[in-house]
């Protein structure tokens, strides 16, 4: 029987892929190493068995249908890839190609076999599928926009930028991406706009978004995070934020892989947020300057209309004294001496504490003499009231600013020795104002407890917040800090002009 003898039996048992000799009734007459091989089991198991018992149930009959189509003459060969039990019960992936072998008279005498394992090649291809899939379904449900452009001609980064940039307009195209890119760019699926060319897309269309691929080429092909914007008036601006890495192959641009995110969203709520930040700053500044106005207005009237009135009440008061009558009665007249001079005590306590309230609400030196006599004027009161030793130092002259700028510098100054006489436990306050001509500081510096970050930074620290929200009405800035054991110092430092 074939190939019984010689050079054919030692090719048949040494070929690299298995072989075997199959009778019409499917036992196996003969196996080669190979075949013995990939299925475990020796030649003699083998021989014992028939090709069909080793075969995967679901795919015996379509083995068999075909064997007889062979057999019958109906096809000259056939080839299936089937899989096989090998003698420890695993799955063994073969791709069978099967032949006939007739007699003279064309009658059928036994099959040949012939197998290659091929189980890796499919473990590693489902492998592939499965990380292809994985990779897809990241892709397509992703909310980031996800791209690939391909360019139709490769192009030279030897090339001027310029000169890239309009080939990749002519040549570049969508070759993939995933629905969120096409919802970005106001379509509704991927399908939509794969294939597209590069320079048709409306966010590439646009001038102002040129600068991004100038800086992507100068950037070595790279780019993290820049912001592009839509320019379709039609429709509410739009934002977003890409990425971009291109493949560079042989000093070639073959493609540009790309991610975007719609940042529209965030931009807008940036915008919003911004714009309530600064309507509050508006209203607080206005409110600020109303209760100024305010207690300026009122400073004026208890210091006109009070302060004359009673001036005047006490020199009446001075007259009747003076003018009472010689009485007869002893008495009667001791008591209405008694009775003035009370009357005139009150009346001198009364006047001090209208002034005062009235300074306390709006310290005349400042509107009459200006910034500098009112800081010194503050500092020796301060050291008066409390016994803290204040020292202060002042410019030379006074200093030529707005109305709106020495009352925000004054108020803090207020707050601010307000603090070392409430919080510090301070011995000493030393109160510096300087100006050159770009800004004017105040320093405030105490030699007490010490602020902590905490109480510097508490939201309900509203002493401080009115310090900054003073100094940053006017433009300047405000900042506090302190050591522990050493004191605290603030400073606000507040343009000239
Ligand atoms: N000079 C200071 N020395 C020590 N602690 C201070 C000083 N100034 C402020 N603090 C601390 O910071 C906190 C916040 O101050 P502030 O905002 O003015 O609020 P308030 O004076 O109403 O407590 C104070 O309660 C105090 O604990
Ligand atoms: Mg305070």
């Amino acid at each position: 029987m074939f190939p019984n003898e010689g050079r054919l039996r030692l090719a048949f048992d040494s070929a690299p892929m298995g072989m075997a000799i199959v009778g019409l009734d499917y036992r196996l007459l003969r196996v080669n190493k190979a075949l013995c091989e990939a299925l475990a089991y020796d030649e003699k198991e083998l021989l014992a068995s028939t090709l069909v018992d080793i075969t995967h149930p679901d795919d015996k009959r379509r083995d068999t249908d075909l064997a007889d189509k062979l057999i019958r003459g109906e096809i000259p060969s056939y080839r299936l890839e089937k899989r096989f039990f090998n003698k420890k019960g695993s799955l063994v992936w073969l791709d069978l190609t099967a032949v006939v072998i007739r007699n003279e008279l064309g009658e059928p005498q036994f099959a040949l076999a012939m197998v290659e394992d091929i189980t890796e090649r499919r473990r590693a291809n489902e492998a592939l599928r499965t990380s292809e899939e994985r990779y897809r379904s990241f892709v397509v449900n992703s909310s980031e926009a996800i791209w690939r452009f391909e360019t139709e001609r490769p192009i030279d980064t030897k090339l001027p930028v310029d000169e890239q940039i309009a080939l990749f307009y002519k040549y570049g195209y969508l070759a993939e991406c995933n629905d969120a890119m096409a919802l970005m760019y106001g379509h509704e699926r991927a399908d939509d706009i794969v294939g597209a060319r590069f320079g048709d897309l409306a966010l590439a269309a646009n001038p102002a978004n040129v600068h991004v691929l100038r800086d992507f080429i100068s950037n070595g092909y790279r780019l993290q995070q820049v912001e592009i914007s839509e320019p379709d008036p039609q429709r509410p601006r739009k934002c977003f934020s890409t990425s971009l890495i291109g493949i560079v192959v042989n000093g070639f641009l073959l493609r540009v892989w790309g991610t975007q995110r719609d940042e529209t969203q965030r931009k807008t709520a940036e915008i919003e947020l911004e714009h309530s930040h600064q309507q509050l700053r508006s209203l607080a500044a206005y409110l600020q300057n109303l209760r100024e106005r305010e207690r300026t207005d009122i400073a004026r009237e208890m210091h006109d209309v009070l302060g004359q009135s009673l001036t005047a009440l006490k020199i009446d008061l001075a007259w009747i004294k003076k003018s009472l009558p010689d009485s007869s009665n002893k008495a009667v007249l001791a008591g209405m001496k008694n009775r003035l001079n009370d009357a005139t005590r009150l009346l001198n306590e009364t006047i001090a504490a209208v002034k005062t309230l009235s300074t306390e609400l709006r310290p005349g030196v400042l509107d009459k003499f200006g910034l500098v006599a009112a800081v010194e004027w503050q500092c020796q009161e301060f050291g008066r009231r409390t016994g803290i030793k204040s020292e202060c130092r002042l410019p030379d002259a006074e200093l030529n600013i707005s109305p709106e700028r020495s009352t925000a510098t004054f108020r803090i100054l207020q707050e601010a020795l307000a603090n070392v006489g409430r919080h510090s436990m301070a011995k000493n306050v030393s109160i510096e104002l300087k100006a050159d001509d770009q800004e004017l500081s105040l320093i405030v510096r105490d030699d007490g407890r010490g602020i902590t970050t905490d109480e510097a930074l508490a939201p309900d620290s509203l002493g401080l917040l009115g310090m900054r929200e003073r100094a940053q009405m006017v433009g300047g800035n405000f900042t506090v800090y302190g050591k522990p054991m050493e004191g605290t110092t603030i400073e606000a430092r507040i343009p000239v002009v």
